[in-house]
């Protein structure tokens, strides 16, 4: 289980160059992926969304993009400090509404108060995962929907092959490179990927956390997952 501290100095050491980072080592996919959260939610114009362990802003000011009422929010300040400075560059429409410091443990929000909460490859780092999906679950409106990003592990035996070669040998050292963290975040990563549920085992944490109708979609060849359930009606 990951410990919040940790979690928190780990993302201040490398919010400088995160959005580098995540650009190459995912070799451009990343945006690709956040895009097909907001389809997977499918999300409408005008919809309040709050975007969950929102780091630098990437998928807050995508689903910003789309005409939402987009918050992030994440308790690293640093991170946040990037996802403020791209929010003021874009034009005042597409402009997500606010980005605040928040535990995704402990949502500063009234219960109901969003059509949709998402969150992009933040889960696997919360403490505790149900806790973080129940919080989420509390602050969408009855209806509304909780879409998780996630990586997966390919099943495909030859890219499954690849995957955790890049994963366990090319991936830490090239995020050491770019980032120079010499902290370890980037041998975190693959270690925190490796023994999160996934797929099946993902939508039953939804479902302990009260959610309903969870399905998943997947993303280039399994390596990505997106994953939606519902908060109930009744
Ligand atoms: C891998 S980054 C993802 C950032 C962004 N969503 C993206 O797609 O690039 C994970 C983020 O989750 C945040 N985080 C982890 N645990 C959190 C928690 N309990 N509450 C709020 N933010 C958290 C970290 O600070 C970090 O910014």
């Amino acid at each position: 289980m990951p410990d919040a501290a940790m979690v928190q100095q780990m993302f201040a050491r490398v919010a400088d160059r995160y959005d580098r980072a995540n650009k190459v080592l995912s070799l451009g996919t990343d945006r690709r992926w956040r895009n097909a959260v907001a389809a997977v939610a499918g999300l409408s114009a005008g919809e309040r969304v709050l975007d969950v362990c929102a780091g630098t802003g990437d998928l807050t000011l995508a689903l910003a993009r789309r005409g939402a009422a987009a918050v992030g929010a994440d308790f690293c300040a640093p991170m946040l400090v990037h996802a403020r400075r791209k929010g003021a560059a874009v034009d005042a429409a597409s402009r997500p509404r606010a980005w605040l410091a928040a535990d995704a443990l402990a949502l500063p929000f009234d219960d109901a108060s969003f059509d949709l909460a998402t969150v992009a490859f933040g889960i696997r780092n919360v403490a505790d995962p149900v806790a973080g999906l129940r919080e989420m679950a509390r602050v969408v409106r009855p209806g509304g929907r909780v879409v998780v990003l996630e990586f997966c592990k390919p099943r495909v035996p030859l890219l499954r092959t690849i995957y955790f070669c890049y994963f366990r040998h090319v991936l830490p050292r090239l995020g050491r490179w770019i980032t120079s963290d010499k902290g370890g975040a980037y041998s975190y990563l693959p270690a925190s990927v490796m023994g999160f549920p996934e797929r099946e085992a993902f939508l039953d944490l939804m479902r302990q956390a009260g959610l309903v109708q969870p399905r998943a979609r997947y993303l280039s060849l399994g390596i990505a997952a997106v994953y939606r359930a519902e908060r109930t009606t009744g």
